[in-house]
């Protein structure tokens, strides 16, 4: 039998998932929203792609929940994006109340699934879902830092003039502007990154990473999808496909990192139970000054949820 995945939210982000989910063709796809007929339309779209493109699961849109039942994974990006001027931080409220509701349906019906949070802002939706879902921390986690990552990798390599697949690259701590880029842990067909540019060029790689996501706002009105919707379908395959991959996400540290009881980015270990592991990388001291800060950062958005 085909996994079943769900994806909340067949706006941009969810969409995109979905589609890329899709053409993978191991599993099944449950699109849901609360806009009548908008999911329906966008699963028939796909579904016709498929005879194109050469896939065939079966999606399906809904805008109830009974189709999402006995769900492996389920993914939420449900919820309002930004505009220009917007921070992450400032959609807490009312995508807090998204995230309640729509986790709440989810694991009425699907009590084993692995939950990956898209909604932003990141860091807090993560701790919604978690105390709504009262799911192990293996089975509530959060989707930033491949996007992150894969915005650091993409300014190297213009940088430098290389491939993309040979950039390796890391980038932790909360989705927000105080994410940390970690420059120690970069390198390029194996060549330390710190060998290759001056520390002002990297630092100017580093600043455009971290407001990657509000040069899109401002570009598009609204914030992007295409690389979202892709990392969160890479999560989805490490957990479907059991591919233990190596990757950072936003997880709930109890202690790693020297962080306890909150929700961060880090390299995670993402297989068939979720969250395995939180891998423990070698930081120098102010790459851990800046992940201190952002872990502040994120506590204080945390703090205005009404469900801590
Ligand atoms: N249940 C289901 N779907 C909902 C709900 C709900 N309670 N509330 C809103 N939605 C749907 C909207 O109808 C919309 O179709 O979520 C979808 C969001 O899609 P977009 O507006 O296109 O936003 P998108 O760009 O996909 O971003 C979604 O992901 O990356 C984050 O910051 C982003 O929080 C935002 C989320």
């Amino acid at each position: 039998m085909r996994q079943k995945i769900t994806v909340v939210g067949a706006g941009n982000v969810g969409a995109t998932c979905a589609q890329e989910l899709a053409r993978r063709d191991y599993a099944d796809v449950v699109l849901v929203d609360i806009i009548p007929n908008f999911p329906q339309g966008k699963a028939l779209d796909m579904n016709q792609a498929g005879s194109v493109i050469g896939y065939e699961p079966r999606m399906v849109g809904t805008n109830g929940y009974e189709e999402t039942e006995g769900s492996d994974v389920v993914v939420i990006t449900a919820g309002k994006p930004r505009s220009p001027g917007m921070s992450r931080d400032d959609l807490v409220t009312t995508n807090e109340a998204i995230v309640t509701s729509v986790t709440r349906e989810v694991v009425k019906r699907s009590r084993g699934a692995v939950i990956v949070v898209v909604s932003n802002p990141l860091d807090a939706m993560c701790h919604v879902a978690k105390a709504v879902s009262r799911f192990p921390r293996r089975r509530v986690v959060g989707m930033a830092g491949i996007l992150d990552t894969a915005r650091f990798s993409a300014f190297i390599a213009q940088e430098l003039d290389v491939s993309v697949k040979d950039v390796t690259a890391m980038v932790l701590g909360g989705h927000g502007d105080q994410m940390v880029p970690v420059v120690s842990a970069t390198t390029v067909g194996g060549v330390p990154l710190a060998e290759l540019l001056p520390k002002r060029r990297i630092a100017k790689l580093v600043e455009r990473t971290k407001f990657g996501g509000g040069e899109i706002v401002n570009l598009l009105g609204t914030s992007a999808w295409y690389a979202p919707g892709a990392a969160a379908a890479q999560m989805v395959d490490s957990i479907c496909l059991d591919e233990k991959r190596v990757l950072p996400c936003t997880a709930y540290l109890e202690g790693e990192y020297g962080i306890r009881g909150l929700y961060m980015g880090a390299p995670v270990k993402l297989g068939s139970g979720g969250v395995e592991e939180i891998v423990k990388l070698k930081l120098t001291a102010d790459e851990r000054t800046m992940l201190r800060a952002s872990a502040a950062a994120v506590r204080e958005v945390v703090g205005i949820l009404k469900r801590k």
